[in-house]
């Protein structure tokens, strides 16, 4: 597909429970459009790995599959929204999280974002994924992570040619800390009881399209290029 490099792309927002692919599809788009990722859980776990305040601070929360109190996390994504390489857009994975996240983000971009004009000015789209439950656990209990260069994998869909071993750079593959069976329950309770606000929340606002997640990589990939370029076509318009 051809990369899309030229215009503002404007905020997307990337919703959807544990193991849905938000990750996954961000590096995609971050590819075609030329603009960043921007993953909560990914700063959050680099902090810790530093032993930063902020790590010590989220460290216990994440192990235990509970989300990150949000005064930490607005702050955190706060300062990387305000680095120039966000002024075409980003694109928001494992953020908003809660419904006070979600007005924290809209209050944020109306007044540092929309009144700027050196900044991207298209308003947010929120694209859900949808995956059936039990797809959910297989893709959890299956990531494994290059620890250099971040690639996802999956025993189950998408095993790297050597097992165990990074494709890209050698690397030998990670699985993730929280990706263990008795935290993945935590999580994706988290997400019923504290995210599926937010997707009501965007659902309200008429900014929430949906996408299926069942689908293989490449087919969601293609549902979430169309919806992105049908609305920044329609921003631009
Ligand atoms: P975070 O890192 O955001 O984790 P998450 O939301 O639980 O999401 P995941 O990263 O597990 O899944 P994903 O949707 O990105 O799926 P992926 O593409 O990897 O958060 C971790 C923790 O940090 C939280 O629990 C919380 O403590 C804290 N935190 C983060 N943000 C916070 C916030 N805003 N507020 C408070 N706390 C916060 O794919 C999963 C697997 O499936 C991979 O193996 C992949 O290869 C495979 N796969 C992907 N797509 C497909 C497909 N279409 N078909 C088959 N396999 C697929």
């Amino acid at each position: 597909m051809e990369k899309e490099i030229r215009r503002n792309v404007g905020p997307i927002i990337l919703l959807g429970p544990p193991g849905a692919g938000k990750g996954t599809q961000a590096k995609r788009i971050a590819e075609h459009y030329g603009v960043p990722q921007v993953s909560t859980g990914d700063i959050l776990r680099e902090n810790v790995q530093r032993g930063t305040e902020l790590g010590v601070q989220a460290k216990a929360f994440m192990a235990g599959g509970e989300l990150v109190p949000d005064t930490l996390v607005c702050d955190m994504v706060a300062d990387r929204l305000r680095q120039p390489d966000c002024e075409r857009g980003f694109i928001l994975d494992g953020f908003p999280r809660t419904a006070a996240q979600a007005g924290w983000l809209d209050a944020l971009l109306e007044h540092e974002f929309f009144d700027n004009t050196q900044r991207g000015r298209c308003l947010p789209i929120v694209i859900g994924i949808d995956v059936d439950y039990n797809q959910l656990l297989l893709r959890l209990t299956g990531r494994r992570t290059c620890p250099t260069c971040g690639r996802i994998y999956n025993v189950h869909f998408q095993p790297p040619r050597v097992p165990e071993t990074c494709d890209l750079d050698g690397s030998a593959l990670v699985t993730r800390n929280d990706d263990r069976e008795e935290v993945i329950g935590e999580r994706l309770t988290a997400y019923q009881l504290q995210t599926r606000p937010v997707a009501e929340y965007y659902e309200l606002k008429g900014r929430l399209v949906h996408v299926n997640g069942d689908l293989p990589v490449d087919k969601v990939t293609e549902q979430m290029f169309r919806e992105i370029d049908s609305h920044s076509a329609a921003s631009s318009s």
